[in-house]
């Protein structure tokens, strides 16, 4: 059963329950709240004066939390692929009585060392989504943007959803993250991307700022120029960056768990320091450590005990760890590419 676990390093703390927008945290007001992080079960009052993660069902949480109060929304809910959502970590120690042959013929022993997974198969997944994305819409600010993450198989059918529900006129981008990583089949072409759909709360009054965006290198700065290739260009609607790396500083263990890098780009661009931004389908906290790196408030929200405990672990020092420079800086994407 979950147990909630309070972070012991809250600092003292204004109470400010659910301030209206125009009494929204600044970026000034931020400083007084930094090394703060609150765990807590999703019944529990909610107060909006620390980042906060929240564990149980998202819907009757979005329910409770005020309009207008979020710059981003980022949503990367279960892709409805039909199965549970598993990673196993393991490790392997020769023995030469176990059937397991490795390298130059070695025998090894495999230990299962942890699991990590959640359902992921609906009966009506857009039955699902539609209650969580109208309340969504309702929580963004005037100046606010949805990213809602998702696969081929129901990019198109949520797409349609999303116009119904914020108008086809609040449509901004269809982000394309492109990767390399994983099994190829050989009788269609292996599928490496994701989608990310940005929907904006009011047409024409979104925040944007694409200066605020890490650029990238030109495919072939030789047509450039060698001023303009220095510079690198800012990126487009197609992401090429890695998966989180096996084995790498990023990696939590949590299955599906996102690149900060990709979160990143669009924290920085729809958002503006100190200000709010929410992850209904918080997983393993990608957004939560990105705000952490940028100056950012966030909510985070998650059914999942594991994420949960996921998440305490990862984020209770990132603000300070941000700080000190120990969070990995965004890869050149060139460098990204796998
Ligand atoms: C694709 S994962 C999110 C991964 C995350 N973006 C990351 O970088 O780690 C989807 C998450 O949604 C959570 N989830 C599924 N249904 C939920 C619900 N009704 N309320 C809250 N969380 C839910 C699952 O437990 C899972 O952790």
């Amino acid at each position: 059963m979950f147990t909630p676990s309070l972070s012991l390093r809250r600092l003292r703390l204004v109470t400010v329950a659910f301030p209206t927008t125009a009494e929204r945290l600044c970026a000034a007001d931020a400083a007084r709240f930094h090394d703060a992080m609150r765990v807590q079960r999703a019944e529990e009052p909610i107060s909006l004066d620390d980042d906060l993660v929240l564990a149980g069902d998202n819907l009757p949480v979005l329910r409770r939390l005020p309009a207008g109060f979020f710059d981003v929304v980022y949503m990367d809910p279960p892709f409805n692929t039909g199965r549970a959502r598993t990673l196993r970590a393991t490790s392997a120690t020769a023995d030469d009585t176990a059937t397991r042959i490795g390298f130059g013929g070695r025998r090894y022993r495999s230990r299962l060392l942890s699991s990590l997974s959640y359902e992921d198969e609906f009966a009506d997944y857009l039955g699902f989504l539609e209650p969580r994305l109208a309340e969504v819409r309702r929580l963004l600010a005037v100046h606010g943007t949805l990213y809602f993450h998702i696969d081929y198989r129901e990019a198109h059918y949520c797409k349609l959803l999303l116009d119904e529900i914020f108008g086809r006129d609040a449509f901004l981008n269809e982000i394309i993250w492109a990767y390399d990583y994983g099994a190829k089949p050989r009788r269609r072409w292996p599928a490496k991307h994701d989608t990310i759909l940005a929907y904006v709360r009011t047409p024409g009054a979104h925040h944007f700022d694409a200066d605020a965006v890490e650029r990238e290198p030109y495919m072939a700065p030789g047509l450039v120029g060698p001023e303009k290739a220095a510079r690198g260009k800012r990126p487009t609607d197609v992401w090429f960056h890695t998966i989180v790396a096996t084995g790498g500083a990023e990696r939590t263990g949590y299955p599906t768990q996102k690149p900060a890098g990709v979160v990143r780009r669009l924290v920085a661009a729809s958002s503006r320091p100190g200000g709010w931004c929410l992850d209904p389908f918080a997983g393993s906290g990608t957004l939560g450590a990105v705000c952490g790196e940028l100056g950012r408030r966030f909510v985070l929200i998650d059914s999942s005990a594991a994420a949960v405990e996921v998440m305490r672990v990862r984020l209770a020092g990132g603000r300070a760890a941000a700080r000190r420079g120990r969070v990995s800086p965004a890869l050149p994407a060139r460098a990204a590419r796998t």
